[in-house]
């Protein structure tokens, strides 16, 4: 694998030259400059421009941009145009157009609209890639690859079919263990040849519920398309890695990812790729936890390695239902907040702003005036100059984290595919309130795959496992047992990798562990709370506080209980409990309760581990810290409208940013960023 060593902070974005004319190329070049821009991502879109027949190329175009960018010292994020595939090859192969859930066949348009299992598409991209390639191996300005654009769209054609099955069999091996692990005795449903399997669409076991959620009435089946979807596109940019990795062995390559993206899991797609990257795009109105936990999930995708933030918007968006303006300092604020979680670039989308197509009014770092001196542009060139100010100093540097937060793919699909208990149970809801909880606290923490390996953490934090392979659970006890704390929470330890119940009674694999044996679940309409009084509790956390949506009605089999419901015909049964288990403890939440009783359980879990908070900071400021082992960079974020007064530990320090020594207590204006070392 190719290992990324940046030079400095990326600076840049996304940049179309085949819209625009050579003069505008001089003038980009010009601009990118005053900007202090030193990175481009292209050809994303180009396909048809740079293939305008089958067996036609012109490259010319690209040649000369490149030329221009590496005469400038501005890299190149060389991209294959993949996302896109030109009209003409649509024409020609239909056979690539995807079908969709409701098993309609697409036309040609828009972008992310092939099958990714058609040979004919496969064919086509790693030859276009492959071209790339072996043209611009030794180009000077190719830093790194960048495949294909924001993968995900799904496909339910005949060809996939045929793949699903292929991958069924090398999973199952037989029709009869296929039925078994799949429970296809329910309703009937046996297949007794493999050619009545199909991939489940609108018209056989999916059905839309509400207007979110997609259900099914057979979770092993769809829970299995999604593990194979989310493997054809993985093999899609595979393809495309393999034709590129022929003549570049040693240039990184990379995907931009996008979060919290539901239909693909990343953590498989990380081990292809030689470096995370994502775009973020959060509504102006999202709590800044919310990119902060997606910067901190693409920073785990890869082991804690820094990522790039591959794409964000200087200003509005175009895309959003209300399309609001980032106010003053913002984009500043959370470009550092990126590079705080472990970004080592700061990229748009994109450089100039595009004239025509939907994206016309997304704002970009050149707006369709072509003036600097704006707003937005005066806090880009202020960005560009602090960004290389701090040159070599941040790069490469990590988070060290003693907490982990639990992310996984499969379980998220199964929770939401459930029938049962409730619509109003979402995943990342849970796990963005534990998150936040963590945030709120300036905790460090690493969110990891369910098969990470978890003995280098003091707290492992699993909200909502549901989906608890046997593997799991026995990790989890090994953990605990060595002298690790695993909180955990309802609906977790149920089923297995095939939303199998556990016969043993809930929470099934973590039944043990917890030392709780759940006999009922309840589940609270959107207005109704219940109650968990901390009485018998140790002081810091006594109280009464307010949960909902689930409450687990258990039984201590062993735990100590902390907490019992107020309210309903379980009031007094135990909803929070801590079980010795080994060396270490097991906490588990039996409701969704409020974030601040997170906030005191957090407190009561780290303090005896020696978990503490990077800095203590009023509400709304952020603080993380980097470090290279030799230095340590702490960041603090105020993402209030006013001024905010910080007390600081030890000292002095050397602000970066200003490079003046501050210590003792130091005042951030709105929007404002400290980076402290020394
Ligand atoms: C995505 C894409 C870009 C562009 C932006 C607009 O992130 O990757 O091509 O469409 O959205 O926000
Ligand atoms: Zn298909």
């Amino acid at each position: 694998m190719a290992i990324y060593h940046p030079r400095h902070f990326l600076y840049g974005g996304d940049y179309n030259p085949d819209q625009w004319s050579a003069e505008v190329w001089r003038d980009d070049i010009t601009r990118m400059k005053e900007l202090g821009v030193n990175a481009a991502t292209l050809p994303v879109f180009s396909w048809a421009h740079l293939q305008p027949a089958e067996d036609s190329y012109d490259f010319a175009w690209l040649d000369q941009v490149l030329n221009l960018l590496a005469e400038n010292a501005i890299d190149a994020i060389l991209a294959t145009p993949t996302a896109a595939q030109p009209a003409w090859m649509s024409h020609k192969y239909p056979e690539m157009l995807p079908v969709t859930i409701y098993e309609q066949k697409r036309k040609h348009g828009g972008r992310t609209n092939f099958c990714p299992n058609s040979p004919v598409y496969r064919r086509f991209a790693a030859n276009i890639a492959g071209k790339m390639a072996e043209r611009y191996q030794k180009h000077p300005a190719l830093l790194l690859w960048h495949i294909s654009n924001e993968y995900g769209s799904y496909c339910y054609c005949d060809t996939c079919a045929a793949a699903f099955r292929e991958w069924l069999k090398q999973r199952y091996g037989t029709l009869e263990e296929l039925n078994r692990r799949w429970y296809t005795r329910f309703w009937g449903h046996t297949f007794y040849e493999w050619e009545e399997v199909e991939p489940p669409s609108y018209l056989n076991e999916m059905f839309p519920y509400g207007p979110e959620r997609t259900a099914t009435t057979q979770q092993p089946m769809a829970i299995d398309y999604n593990r194979f979807m989310s493997g054809s596109l993985l093999d899609c940019f595979r393809n495309e890695a393999a034709a590129i990795r022929k003549y570049t062995p040693e240039v990184p390559i990379t995907t931009n990812l996008m979060g919290t993206f539901k239909p693909l899991d990343y953590f498989a797609w990380a081990k292809e790729m030689d470096i995370a990257s994502w775009d973020s795009y959060p509504q102006p109105s999202d709590p800044p936890s919310k990119p902060a936990m997606r910067h901190d999930l693409t920073r785990g995708l890869k082991d804690g390695m820094p990522f790039l933030l591959m794409e964000q918007t200087p200003n509005q968006q175009n895309w959003q239902p209300v399309n609001a303006l980032k106010r003053p300092g913002v984009m500043r604020l959370w470009s550092y907040q990126a590079i705080a979680h472990g970004s080592d670039s700061v990229l748009f989308f994109q450089w100039r702003q595009t004239l025509g197509g939907c994206e016309k009014y997304h704002a970009a770092m050149l707006p369709h005036a072509n003036i600097l001196n704006t707003r937005i542009g005066r806090e880009l060139v202020q960005l560009g100059a602090e960004l290389k100010k701090l040159d070599g100093k941040i790069l490469g540097s990590r988070i060290e984290a003693r907490i982990a937060l639990v992310f996984d793919w499969s379980n998220w699909w199964a929770v939401e595919y459930s029938s049962g208990p409730t619509i109003y149970l979402k995943y990342l809801d849970i796990v963005g309130k534990y998150y936040q909880a963590i945030y709120d606290l300036n905790l460090p923490v690493d969110i990891i795959p369910s098969t990470a390996d978890f003995s280098k953490y003091s707290l492992v934090i699993a909200p909502l496992l549901y989906m608890t392979p046997h593997k799991t659970a026995q990790k989890l006890e090994a953990f605990v047992a060595a002298g690790g704390t695993l909180l955990t929470t309802f609906f977790s330890g149920w089923v297995d990798e095939n939303d199998l119940v556990y016969p043993d009674g809930y929470p099934g694999a973590l039944r043990k562990l917890l030392g709780v044996w759940v006999e009922e679940q309840d589940a609270l309409y959107p207005e109704i709370t219940n109650e968990m009084i901390f009485s018998d509790a140790p002081e810091e956390l006594r109280g009464v506080y307010t949960c909902k949506t689930i409450c687990d009605v258990a039984h201590a089999e062993g735990a100590h209980i902390l907490a019992t419901f107020g309210k309903e015909y379980y009031a007094g049964q135990p909803c929070v409990t801590e079980n010795t288990f080994g060396k270490g403890k097991a906490l588990y939440v039996a409701s969704d309760p409020e974030v601040n009783l997170l906030h005191k359980l957090l407190h009561y879990i780290c303090r005896p581990l020696g978990i503490r908070p990077v800095l203590v900071t009023p509400p709304g400021v952020e603080a993380t810290q980097r470090t290279n082992g030799k230095e340590s960079f702490t960041f603090i974020l105020n993402h209030n409208d006013f001024e905010v007064e910080i007390k600081l530990a030890g000292g002095p320090f050397i602000e970066l940013l200003s490079g003046s020594q501050v210590s003792g207590t130091i005042k951030l204006p709105p929007k404002g960023v400290n980076i402290l070392t020394g």
